[in-house]
């Protein structure tokens, strides 16, 4: 969602703010701002709608002088995209600027309170109460801990923000939304991603939930919860390569992070035998499972719970995320829940997690950031090792955590699946080298079509709903997946010679009933993409994806070609597809 970082440092700030929202531009970006302290203890604010880029080009942000100084990329969730709402936002006397991530629920009433104490309100945001709040407390007694205690006592909702004083203090609280301390030499930065810093250091503080921390030039950093009682935080050395950080050759980083499938469906299964087996264990010993996820990893959940039960002749229920509130009867004791996310951060899956934790079930996790939020919260949490995934799109984040569940089933069954991670990279990179054909396809195939529809059954079924999910997201293009077994329940209405069709058909137990499947649409008269190993007349186009022992292990190959297939076709539809309109990459707003 938004990105915040704030810098005290021994050097000028702004351009190090500058680079730092342009790393973490991937989460939310539809306008930038930035405060710095000018060395006479006067607050500037520069803000404006638009990328980093476009913004520090007509702004010159990196040119802001001072040593303290806070930004921010916003993705708009109260009020319009304005540079007014745009963050940072001063208090009245412009003594305390504050940027922020996430939503305070009661700001409204806070606002009218503070309105009538004579507040004056620049902006529509939630954001602007916490500037008047800190404002009113601070002119109580000059106390910026007490000031911090009195304002987040009265927020509710769930949030990070960074506030700089006029005095060259920087302060900062969390309360379910991430915010990492980074410490080098000479600068202290507050961070809602560890690539807001990352490229200046790697020793980290992931602060809690409710802490605060005070930050200024003779006392470093303090921590204190929300009571003002001193706490201890360990600090963390952050592992990742910034190299992955970077486009390399490639144009997106969709495309570069599709084509790094080869390795990270491998890297995935690597894992601590201790860790895998905690994991494995308490898959064995639960009585029913709960796999839960949003978008894409809820796609992989479905898969999960598909072939868990098949495999282990065990409970696995799939829930959505944002459903799961309303679906928590069956939880009992012995319920385990496995929570699948990339970003680890995800609003929904966190509350789902929080509600069946507090129902007395254990909480298993897969993530990539292994720094996050469910991560560190999971009784046990695997990460899939994927590197930073920049792209909004999840790609190589869906085909990781399908590897690692793939092993990890593999392992409690037997060896049910025969999943061999090199068998699986050399499929894909067979995949990957049809690159230019489905480019070519999207050319020929797609300058007219409004509807794609993506038919799959069994296992392939998730597979056609994360294919549509791609189209509809990278490309703009209205697509559905459908479980091909209920077309005669609807959707074959929609279908005549404007449709495109995939039907995802390899020679498995589903492969005659695809068939007869794709013989209903195309007698309406749609266009149809096999997506198969066994040639037929019937299809308009096929791609085709190698065969495979194990018929369990289809959906990792047969998704590679639906990423390129949408890929390609946001770039013939003059979409940007690493950042699709609208769209966040970590959702941590409910
Ligand atoms: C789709 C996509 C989103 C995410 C969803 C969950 O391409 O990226 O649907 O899958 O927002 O995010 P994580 O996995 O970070 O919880």
């Amino acid at each position: 969602m938004c990105s915040i970082i704030g810098i005290l440092s021994k050097d000028i700030v702004a351009p190090a703010l500058v680079d730092s929202l342009k790393r973490m531009e991937y989460r939310g970006y539809d306008s930038v701002g930035i405060a710095t302290l000018s060395t006479d203890n006067r607050i500037s604010v520069r803000k404006g709608v638009g990328k980093v880029g476009q913004v520090n080009s007509l702004l010159n942000l990196a040119g802001m002088e001072g040593f303290v100084g806070i930004g921010h990329t916003r993705w708009a969730t109260h009020g319009g995209v304005t540079e007014y709402n745009a963050h940072p936002h001063p208090c009245c006397n412009n003594n305390i600027a504050v940027v922020h991530n996430g939503i305070i629920e009661n700001y409204l009433p806070l606002k009218e309170e503070l309105v009538k104490k004579g507040h004056i309100f620049r902006s529509e945001t939630d954001t602007e109460v916490i500037a008047h709040l800190l404002e009113e407390y601070y002119n109580i007694g000059r106390d910026i801990k007490h000031a911090m205690m009195e304002t987040v006592n009265h927020l509710e909702g769930s949030y990070a923000f960074v506030a700089m004083f006029a005095n060259g203090t920087l302060s900062c609280a969390r309360l379910d939304e991430p915010l990492i301390i980074g410490i080098s030499d000479n600068t202290y930065y507050a961070s809602s991603d560890v690539l807001g810093f990352l490229q200046y250091t790697d020793q980290a503080i992931f602060l809690d939930n409710r802490d605060m921390a005070i930050i200024d030039r003779a006392g470093g950093v303090s921590i204190v919860n929300f009571s003002g009682e001193p706490v201890t935080r360990s600090i963390t050395k952050v592992a990742w390569e910034l190299a992955d950080a970077n486009k390399g050759e490639f144009a997106h980083y969709t495309i570069k992070e599709i084509f790094e499938q080869r390795t990270s469906v491998k890297a995935a299964t690597y894992q601590d035998e201790h860790k895998i087996r905690a994991f494995c264990d308490s898959i064995v010993s639960a009585s029913n499972i709960l796999v839960t996820g949003s978008g894409s990893s809820y796609h992989t959940s479905l898969i999960v719970s598909m072939m868990g039960s098949r495999l282990l002749k065990k409970r696995f229920e799939p829930v959505m995320a944002s459903e799961f509130q309303y679906n928590m009867d069956s939880i009992e004791k012995n319920t385990v829940i496995l929570a699948i996310s990339q970003s680890g951060e995800t609003a929904d899956v966190l509350s789902a997690t929080k509600l069946a934790r507090e129902a007395g079930a254990k909480i298993l996790s897969i993530v990539n950031v292994q720094t996050s939020s469910l991560a560190r919260t999971a009784d046990v949490s695997l990460s899939i090792k994927s590197g930073p995934e920049i792209g909004v799109a999840a790609t190589k984040s869906f085909t990781g955590q399908m590897s690692l569940a793939y092993a990890i089933l593999d392992r409690i069954s037997g060896g049910k699946i025969g999943f061999d991670r090199e068998v699986i990279s050399d499929k894909i990179s067979k995949m990957l080298a049809q690159q230019e054909s489905i480019e070519r396809l999207v050319n020929i195939t797609m300058p007219k079509v409004n509807d794609i529809y993506l038919l799959g059954r069994s296992i392939h079924f998730p597979i056609a709903l994360e294919g549509a999910l791609k189209m509809k997201e990278l490309a703009y293009v209205h697509a559905e997946g459908i479980a091909a077994g209920e077309l005669k329940h609807g959707p074959l209405a929609l279908m005549d010679k404007n449709a495109v069709v995939f039907v995802l058909n390899p020679d498995d137990r589903t492969y005659s009933d695809m068939l007869s499947s794709a013989h209903q649409v195309k007698a309406r008269g749609a266009k149809i993409i096999g997506i198969s190993n066994v040639p037929n007349d019937i299809y308009d186009a096929m791609i085709e994806i190698p065969k495979i022992d194990n018929d369990l292990l289809y959906p990792l190959v047969e998704i590679i070609p639906l990423q390129l297939f949408s890929y390609y076709l946001a770039l013939q539809n003059n979409a940007n597809p690493d950042f699709p309109r609208n769209l966040a990459k970590s959702v941590t707003v409910r």
